[in-house]
């Protein structure tokens, strides 16, 4: 389905039945992590909304919007074969009719911290895609993989301030045997970069070892991570960070819970990653 208009009638048509409508908003490009996301909608919900819209108010000039990954007839096939009962893909006229959205939903102060300090305004046409999907949908549940940590954030920071009658739920990161996170992105990773790619990962359990073995200290677990990246060939790290996952502050102590979260480029692609202290 590609129309407004028919998502509109359809999604009304489910809650007319007292059915609890479950949304998955993607850019498509699908992986396993995406649905692991629709069959935590499904044990919430009784009807699965799959979005897929690859959304350039979220690039920047110097993005990839014009390479990102479209896979739409593949993608289909995986949702189907995975319950969703409604995948919306429209095109971007149908979301964007007058051109980009003049309204915006942005949360300074946290929009530009982390990834938002590397990538101005990405967050900005995060909140308001999503918002714009809420609103569509009306979902009872949402679903986000906590991958992105910082969207994940915003986007609860986003339904508490503004009052969306919508749950938030935080689906676990999802690996590769090597420990690389699932990402659309991945599929730019070439052989020659897999390894610098999977030490992300690897940055992130030496923290957990540090903290493991009774480090407190957010500056030293940084360090331990650190000194994973800076010895992996091919990495160019743009931050590493211990954040509370909820406000995105980094606490005098940590704790578990508390987020080391990372961005770095493996081979010329910018990968994120995170890890929740344990
Ligand atoms: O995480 C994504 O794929 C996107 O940022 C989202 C939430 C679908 C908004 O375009």
């Amino acid at each position: 389905m590609d129309r407004i208009a028919a998502l509109r009638q359809a999604v009304s048509g489910v809650r007319a039945d007292r059915r609890r409508i479950g949304l998955v908003p993607t850019m498509g490009a699908l992986h396993e992590g995406h649905l692991s996301l629709c069959d935590i909608a499904r044990k919430h919900c009784d009807f699965v909304v799959l979005s897929i819209f690859v959304n350039p108010l979220q690039f920047g000039a110097d993005e990839d919007l014009d390479r990102y990954p479209r896979s739409l007839a593949a993608d289909s096939e995986l949702a189907r074969g995975r319950g969703v009962d409604l995948i919306f893909a429209p095109p971007t006229e149908e979301i964007y009719p007058r051109g980009p959205s003049l309204v915006r939903v942005s949360a300074p102060g946290l929009d530009d911290r982390l990834c938002g300090h590397f990538r101005p305004g990405h967050f900005t046409g995060v909140l308001t895609i999503v918002a714009k999907l809420f609103n569509l949908v009306a979902p009872d549940v949402a679903v986000f993989g906590r991958k992105d940590l910082q969207q994940v954030a915003l986007i609860r920071w986003m339904v508490h301030d503004l009052d969306f009658a919508v749950d938030i739920v935080a689906a676990p990161v999802v690996r590769e045997p090597d420990g690389l996170a699932l990402s659309s992105r991945n599929a730019y990773i070439d052989t020659a970069a897999r390894g610098a790619a999977a030490s992300l990962s690897q940055a992130l359990r030496a923290a957990q070892q540090a903290f493991d073995a009774g480090e407190r200290d957010p500056a030293a677990l940084v360090g331990a991570a650190h000194a994973i990246l800076e010895r992996a060939p091919g990495v160019e790290v743009q931050y590493v960070e211990l954040v509370d996952a909820d406000t995105l502050d980094t606490p005098g102590r940590a704790e578990r819970g508390h987020a080391l979260a990372l961005a770095a480029f493996a081979g010329g692609t910018r990968l994120i990653d995170n890890h929740l202290l344990e």
